[in-house]
């Protein structure tokens, strides 16, 4: 069993990009601590980055059921009905992510159109959130 970490479009320049909403932490660093923890509880956890949907539907669509999916759709959360879809289709659990509190930002990111899919949401806590993410599908699947 193996735990998913995806990362949508634009999340590749964070650290970069507006600091001061999503961190100083560069990609490559948030994906660097999440390894040491969950190296740490003997984890394994693939990663997977894309900026464009249908890469990140085909890497829905190619995980067993057994797996478990933390999610942080980017901008995608707010209209992808896609992958909205393919998330659905996979049985396994799922968490939502977002670095930000999408609730206390624009009217038009407070609304998801994924988190009725996903077993819960973590928004607002960082890149802690992804590890929070990890945890909670650790604990369904003892
Ligand atoms: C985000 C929030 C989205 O609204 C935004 O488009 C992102 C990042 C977050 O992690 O806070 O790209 O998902």
């Amino acid at each position: 069993m193996k735990i998913h970490v995806i990362n949508g479009p634009n999340l590749n320049m964070v650290g970069k990009r507006d600091p001061s909403i999503y961190g100083s932490l560069s990609y490559a660093e948030i994906i660097e601590k999440i390894k040491k923890w969950s190296n740490s509880q003997n984890l394994e956890v693939e990663f997977f980055q894309s900026n464009h949907e249908g890469e990140i539907i085909d890497y829905i669509q190619s995980l067993p059921d057994e797996d478990g999916i933390v999610i942080n759709p980017g901008a995608y959360a707010h209209y992808s009905y896609s992958i909205r879809d393919a998330l659905e289709t996979f049985k396994g659990p799922k968490v939502e992510v977002h670095l930000s509190n999408i609730f206390k930002r624009e009217e038009f990111r407070a609304r998801s159109v994924i988190s009725r899919v996903c077993d819960g949401v973590i928004s607002g806590l960082g890149w802690y959130g992804y590890i929070l993410g990890i945890e909670y599908i650790m604990e369904t699947k003892k």
